[in-house]
């Protein structure tokens, strides 16, 4: 039986056939009958675009390995001619009012609520993530858009007291410019949202390169942008393959027309393009690498720990930044845990296609993620870890989630973030131990812990050095909160009060002769 897929691209329409019955069972799937909203060009100036070139490159679903359609293969030169687009376009859009901007950032909100499913649908066809997870996403991402709409109202300068009585002083916030961005495959919708809708709120115009796997949920939000009002030139999304990411981000990082580079993802990439943006001595955010101790003390609640467990370690199947990576268990509660986890990972995660009702865990991103996770779990067992659950390929790029208990420091799991549905546990004695394991590494971005203790919660939540921290708690990401790592895993915080900062630059004005 053939299932019939229709995308509208770009003004046209695109249909791909598959044939269900040579489809293995990891790939069946309830397939949109029909994705709105899927664009295969560039967004540039307000116009769909291709590269100058000419070329393009294939997008797949990493659930079926299946071409989902083609996008822009763009270069250096085309991401220095929207950087002229966005440069022009800054010197109109910062003289727009708060108001102005907030309205309509507040109306692309309310487009994208209204469009959720669509989005959805999008975010699902090109991660895998599971759909009701990626609605989710949709949600987080508009909620940047509703935060940053009321932000943009609240940049306020200052009036300071002067030792001097000639002489007054204020201070004025303003938009520091042309904003480049460079956005993470796990997260395609509310990466984008986080940054761009806060670099727009602030006045700043802005050229994002998103992940070459995930590409169409970046141009949906420019159709519906465009829709909510947002000028010609104020975002624009220029899309490329990995082999053109180098240049492209170099162009974004060493042009002096971009005033600020925002950047999640790999730690290695994330080095290089601080170096790249020193040449012009740019603003920059990043979001890194985690390596996120997830600590279980002797008087946490198990029911507590376990939830929280699941919900931090298999959100996106295992791929966020933030994902518990060190299971740091206390002897005393240590095969309790392990045997309630094993009940509920065992009861609650389905491996499946994410349009297919029930999964909870879709695939992997690509192949090599699959090859990376599979040796981490090889390497433990290698070392003396006790397999508990899973440790399989499923086919294509799905894998088993996994339990493995008695894992030790020397472990790759250990040392390297996983990014993967593994779930690694190892037992500590005491909470010296514990503080110092979790804090003996390169990365700082999130880390939890469970205990009833109220002086060791505080004791740990100050000891802890990570930006982001969770006690009884494994969700914490919210739009009011600041996300952001310490140590390698990143400078700057987004989302929250704080993020609009990124975009500001501060003038003292010295108002002299009074
Ligand atoms: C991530 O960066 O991987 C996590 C994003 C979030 O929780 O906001």
């Amino acid at each position: 039986m053939a299932i019939c897929m229709t995308f509208r691209a770009a003004g046209s329409k695109v249909h791909l056939l598959i044939n269900k019955s040579s489809i293995p069972w990891y790939i069946k799937m309830a397939a949109p009958t029909s994705v709105r909203f899927l664009h295969e060009k560039a967004y540039v100036n307000g116009k769909w675009a291709d590269a100058a070139s000419g070329k393009t490159f294939d997008v797949v679903n990493p659930s079926n390995g299946k071409k989902i359609g083609v996008v822009p293969d763009m270069d250096a030169a085309d991401t220095q001619n929207a950087i002229q687009f966005a440069q022009t376009a800054f010197e109109s859009w910062k003289e727009t009012t708060a108001k102005e901007r907030s309205v309509i950032l507040r109306k692309w909100s309310e487009l994208c609520i209204e469009n959720k499913d669509e989005l959805a649908k999008i975010l699902t066809l090109e991660n895998g993530k599971p759909l009701a997870e990626a609605t989710g996403e949709v949600m987080y991402g508009t909620s940047f858009m509703e935060w940053f709409a009321e932000e943009a109202r609240r940049v306020y300068g200052d009036i300071i007291p002067s030792p001097a009585k000639t002489k007054k002083i204020l201070v004025l916030k303003q938009p520091i410019g042309v904003a480049g961005m460079i956005t993470p495959w796990n997260f395609p919708n509310a990466m984008i949202t986080r940054k761009a809708c806060a670099a727009i709120a602030a006045g700043c115009t802005v050229v994002l390169k998103p992940a070459e796997d995930t590409p169409y949920s970046a141009l949906a939000l420019c159709e519906l942008a465009e829709k909510a009002g947002l000028p010609p030139g104020v975002l624009n999304i220029v899309t490329c393959s990995r082999a053109n990411a180098g240049v492209v981000g170099k162009m974004l990082c060493e042009n002096p027309m971009v005033k600020k580079i925002s950047f999640t993802g790999s730690t290695v990439v994330g080095k290089i393009l601080l170096q790249q943006s020193a040449s012009t001595v740019k603003k920059v955010s990043l979001e890194l690498g985690g390596n996120a101790p997830f600590i279980v003390f002797d008087s946490a609640d198990l029911d507590q720990a376990v939830n929280g467990t699941m919900n931090s370690k298999f959100r996106c199947s295992g791929q966020t930044c933030v994902c518990a990576n060190r299971i740091l268990v206390q002897e005393g509660i240590y095969p309790k845990y392990i045997q309630k986890l094993a009940e509920v990972m065992t009861r609650d995660l389905k491996v499946g296609d994410g349009f297919e009702s029930g999964t909870t865990q879709g695939p992997l991103i690509n192949h090599n993620a699959v090859e990376k996770v599979d040796g981490h779990v090889q390497d433990a067992i290698q070392k003396g870890a006790k397999l508990v659950l899973g440790g399989q390929k499923k086919g294509g790029n799905f894998y088993a989630p996994t339990l493995l208990q008695d894992v030790t420091l020397d472990m790759k799991c250990a040392k390297e973030e996983i990014f993967g549905p593994i779930a690694a546990v190892h037992k500590f004695k005491t909470e010296e131990e514990v503080i110092k394991i979790a804090n003996t590494t390169t990365a700082g971005l999130a880390g939890y812990f469970f205990s009833q203790n109220i002086s060791q919660i505080w004791r740990m939540a100050e000891k802890l050095e990570y930006g982001l921290i969770g006690v009884n708690e494994g969700l914490f990401s919210m739009t009011e909160a600041p996300f952001g790592g310490w140590k390698e895993s990143g400078l700057g915080s987004e989302g929250s009060k704080y993020g609009l900062n990124e975009y500001l630059e501060i003038k003292y004005v010295c108002l002299g002769g009074m």
